[in-house]
């Protein structure tokens, strides 16, 4: 496969095609075939099923899965570890424009690296919990993250997760979905990630917990968590993953963006 210049296509649209090249036996023609690369943006808010759901679709569609959650999540970190205060915005902004930040796909899961080194593990415990919406609050923040997000989801192919991926980040993304579930099973299925991740946090508390981020990610100035005029909002309150990722798949057949 190689990529070339699309002379002829709608260059704003251009990154979402690769194109093949095939040589025909006996003579010097080639012909280029425009393959799509699809890209989905799935927003919704917390533990609503987003990343699991990106994955299983990842795996599914041979597309590369982007959790955008984790960058915010990298830079509350950086931020805690150098001990400055999440509440110097200044300095908070700092630390995001200079994070260094690649995720990969291995083994049907996203691993997050910081500034070269996996990271994935220390990104999700309750004091990162407690300050990412404030740090994601920030505009220089999320200017700088944006940016990044754009720029790997660039040559298209990919599944993107988080919160303004359909509304900021790609607004022209081929299919939007906005993923809810009630709260009460949202933070059961936190629980019992957390359980299985060894740390024991009573289940009010971890309800309480989402509950004041989704008020927080939905009511802040710069791109809050709401859904895109064009999403398709997916209930999961009662659906498996299984069930989340076909309901996804038929809505790209219909589309007809299924590979
Ligand atoms: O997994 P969970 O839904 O709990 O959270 P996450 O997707 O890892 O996101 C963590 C936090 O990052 C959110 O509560 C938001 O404050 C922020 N975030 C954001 O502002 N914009 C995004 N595109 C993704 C996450």
């Amino acid at each position: 496969m190689v990529s070339a210049s699309g002379r002829g296509f709608d260059s704003r649209r251009l990154h979402h095609f690769s194109f093949d090249s095939l040589s025909l036996s006996g003579g010097p023609h080639f012909i280029l075939i425009a393959m799509k690369k699809v890209v989905i943006a799935i927003d919704g808010p917390a533990a609503s099923g987003k990343s699991t759901t990106a994955k299983r679709l990842a795996e599914r569609l041979g597309v590369l899965p982007i959790d955008t959650g984790a960058m915010y999540r990298a830079v509350t970190l950086v931020t805690l570890e150098a001990g400055i205060d999440p509440h110097d915005q200044k300095k908070v902004e700092e630390i995001a424009q200079h994070l260094e930040i690649q995720q990969v796909f291995e083994n049907g899961e996203v691993r997050t690296f910081v500034n070269g080194q996996d990271r994935s593990r220390d990104l999700r415990t309750p004091e990162i919990n407690r300050w990412v919406s404030l740090v994601s609050s920030y505009p220089g923040v999320r200017r700088s993250l944006v940016e990044k997000q754009r720029a790997m989801a660039k040559r298209g192919g990919v599944v993107l997760e988080g919160r303004d991926i359909g509304t900021v980040v790609l607004p022209d993304a081929d299919l939007k979905i906005f993923m809810v579930a009630s709260p009460e099973e949202r933070a059961r299925r936190r629980w019992k990630e957390l359980q299985e991740a060894g740390m024991e946090i009573p289940f009010e508390e971890v309800l309480q917990e989402i509950l004041r981020r989704d008020h927080l990610d939905s009511t802040r100035a710069d791109s809050p968590l709401k859904k895109a005029e064009d999403a398709v909002v997916l209930d999961t309150t009662n659906l498996t993953i299984q069930e989340q990722v076909e309901a996804i798949l038929e809505l790209l057949k219909k589309r007809g963006l299924d590979p």
